[in-house]
């Protein structure tokens, strides 16, 4: 029997009200698998907590969380608060010192589920994109001068490190291999001329050591073009921050719905806890209805026992989201259903059960 020390930041908005539906399938997977028990501690951080203290987290947010074994994250943001100042304050702090830069996103159509695509039935899209998640577009490195005024200047710079990208790309390499060995990389090298060219030679290097992956440079803008034409074509694909972000909600609807996306924020050498958050966001326009999808975060849980070693669990999680989608009896708004978010775990809780027996 294992025992694994969770940190729990519902954050903002539908994140709190699917991060404790999330809690219920990890706790029922220890149950029925009787192979773990989490322990869960609570941290209130996000928009509120930044209303009434100036910050998103405590100054020693990144020291409370390090003895966690994993990080279960709902979503940051809210209209109360700047988008860049909430996102800088807690999502990004967090990936960033913590090395997590891997951040892995499947798109698997799920049974049951209607792609916008024509023609697409479950398990013809299948892919996961690795994103870099620690710097790029997204390193903060920049400024504005001469606020307000005619002449005001802002600058943005994407920081591309050899390292930083070398991690990322041999990460994505990895999955690959115990994948369909089929990997894309994701690049722009024809118009930004510097850390793209960087980028496609440590890509091509790095292959030199997976000989056994298939491998193709594919600009970004074909990309986007070819997760709509030719999903079925794709099983890894790795990019750059900003890429990856724009890619992973392309990938997360052609599968259907925002609401079914999980993702993970993986350290891979383990020195730092990693973090398991769905890629859909705080949806303030849907946030106190009880109406937000819980299968995305339901689903972030399961990769986070995947990681931890749960395979048994996240399994019977998967399977038991599977089997709720395919019956297609208990599903949310935003898949043409009509029942609330209580009720889609309440399904696939009785799934897992009837599954685990
Ligand atoms: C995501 C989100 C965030 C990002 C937002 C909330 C800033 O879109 O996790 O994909 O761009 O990283
Ligand atoms: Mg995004």
């Amino acid at each position: 029997m294992h025992d694994y020390h969770i940190a729990v930041v519902p954050g903002d908005g539908i994140g709190q009200e699917v991060t404790p539906e999330g809690v219920r399938l990890l706790d029922l997977g220890g149950e029925l698998t009787g192979s773990y028990k989490c322990h869960y501690e609570y941290f209130p951080w996000g928009c509120e907590y930044y209303l009434k203290s100036g910050r998103m987290m405590p100054d020693d947010g990144l020291t409370l969380l390090q003895r966690f074994d994993a990080i279960y994250f709902g979503a940051v943001g809210f209209p109360t608060v700047p988008d860049h100042v909430s996102l800088r304050g807690l999502r990004l702090p967090i990936c960033q010192g913590f090395e997590q830069y891997a951040c892995v996103r499947p798109s698997l159509l799920l049974p049951g589920i209607q792609s916008p695509l024509a023609g697409k039935r479950a398990g013809d899209i299948d892919f996961v994109v690795v994103r870099e998640n620690t710097e790029g577009e997204y390193s903060g490195s920049g400024g504005r001068a001469h606020r307000g005024l005619p002449l005001e200047v802002a600058t943005e710079t994407s920081v591309f490190t050899r390292s930083g990208v070398e991690r990322v790309i041999r990460y994505a390499y990895n999955l690959a291999r115990k994948r369909r060995k089929r990997l894309v990389n994701a690049t722009k090298s024809n118009a930004q001329q510097y850390a793209m060219t960087l980028w496609d030679e440590v890509f091509d290097a790095a292959g030199l050591d997976f000989p056994e992956v298939k491998t193709e440079r594919v600009l970004i803008d074909a990309l986007a073009a070819r997760f709509v034409l030719k999903p079925e074509s794709l099983d890894v694909v790795v990019g750059s921050n900003l890429f990856g972000d724009i890619l992973t909600d392309l990938g997360a609807a052609v599968c259907g719905s925002m609401g079914l996306a999980p993702s993970g924020n993986i350290n891979p050498e383990r020195q730092y806890p990693s973090m398991f958050e769905p890629v859909h966001g705080s949806a303030p326009d849907i946030c106190g209805k009880g109406v937000a999808n819980p299968i995305a975060m339901i689903w972030c849980g399961a990769m986070m026992l995947d990681f931890l070693g749960e395979q048994s669990a996240a399994d019977l999680i998967l399977s038991a989201i599977k089997a709720c989608t395919a019956s297609g009896e208990t599903l949310t708004p935003d898949l043409g259903g009509r029942a609330g978010t209580g009720q889609v775990t309440e399904a696939i809780v009785a799934e897992a059960r009837r599954q685990a027996k």
